[in-house]
């Protein structure tokens, strides 16, 4: 089966869709997007997919009048027309077509891309048991990386970085020592029995993976902190580890070679994947 791609209404194949050159995703990273995953053919946590994709074209005044039951019907639409069981939709939202001028064109219609590339969550849940290594680098991304833009140049250099290095991701690290997020993931440590992450802020991007883990854990009466924490904390933790989309969760066994905790997944890292894993399979009847 040819994969298939949805733009702007369309349904055709991968190679054949296209953009136009004036498009502002390309000149501008003027664009939104989502990944979601596709597990057992199922979308996992649609609504918050695109409650955050309405907070990012609120935030960058971006007018797109689809409804969110029809976004919900194409998105589903073209998922069950690739055909595959487990994948990873991408969707891209630009504010449109228009001859290049920095400030918003009058008459732009917003212009919506999605594709469906299989994807292999099992390899993640195998990854879980040897755990993953980062490495650390400045973080020098812009002051808004809480909106999903397409603007991933920082990121791409830093995962680039890390995979030169051997390592999994790159945690982006303030001149102060904070450490704010991964490349394309966000970043926990496990220190006396709690859970530790960065608070939503406009240096981070919120995470659907967070907050669901947050959710999960706090049910579980895990103690939860939403706050900064430094490279030093890191690395005399117990444990860390990294959520998202494309990685659900990871313990993270090393930070720039040195070993977290025992430099082995601990205890926490497997409580909190055996959580995430029933939430998969409540949502959608996934099981790795
Ligand atoms: N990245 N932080 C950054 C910078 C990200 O790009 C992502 C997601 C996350 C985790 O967000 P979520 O849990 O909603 O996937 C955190 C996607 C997967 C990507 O760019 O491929």
């Amino acid at each position: 089966m040819p994969q298939l791609a949805y733009v702007d209404g369309r349904i055709l194949p991968l190679r054949e869709a296209s953009v136009p050159v004036e498009d502002r995703g390309l000149q501008f990273a003027d664009a939104l997007y989502e990944v979601t995953a596709v597990m057992n053919g199922r979308l996992l946590d649609w609504d918050g997919h695109l409650a955050r994709l309405r907070r990012g074209l609120a935030a960058l005044a971006i007018d797109f009048p689809m409804s969110d039951a029809a976004l919900g019907i194409a998105a589903r639409n073209l998922v069950r027309r690739n055909g595959h069981r487990d994948a990873l939709l991408y969707m891209q939202l630009s504010r449109g077509v228009a001859r290049r001028d920095h400030v918003f064109p009058g008459a732009a219609r917003a212009s919506l891309v999605m594709t469906v590339r299989r994807f292999d969550f099992a390899q993640r849940v195998r990854q879980q048991r040897t755990g993953i290594a980062v490495i650390t680098r400045p973080d020098d991304r812009w002051g808004r990386v809480e909106i999903k833009t397409t603007g991933l140049l920082p990121n791409v250099l830093a995962k680039q970085a890390a995979k030169a290095a051997g390592a999994f991701e790159a945690w982006l690290v303030t001149p102060d020592g904070v450490v704010r997020e991964g490349g394309s993931t966000n970043a926990w440590i496990v220190a006396g029995g709690r859970l530790i992450t960065h608070p939503l802020s406009p240096h981070i991007l919120g995470g659907i993976a967070r907050a669901t883990l947050i959710r999960l854990a706090r049910e579980a009466q895990i103690v939860v902190e939403e706050r900064a924490f430094t490279l030093q904390e890191a690395l005399a933790a117990d444990e860390a580890l990294l959520t998202s989309t494309t990685a659900p969760l990871l313990p993270v066994v090393t930070i720039d070679g040195r070993p977290v905790g025992s430099g082995t997944p601990g205890p926490m890292a497997a409580r909190l994947a055996a959580l995430v894993a029933d939430e998969m399979e409540r949502q959608t009847g996934w099981r790795g």
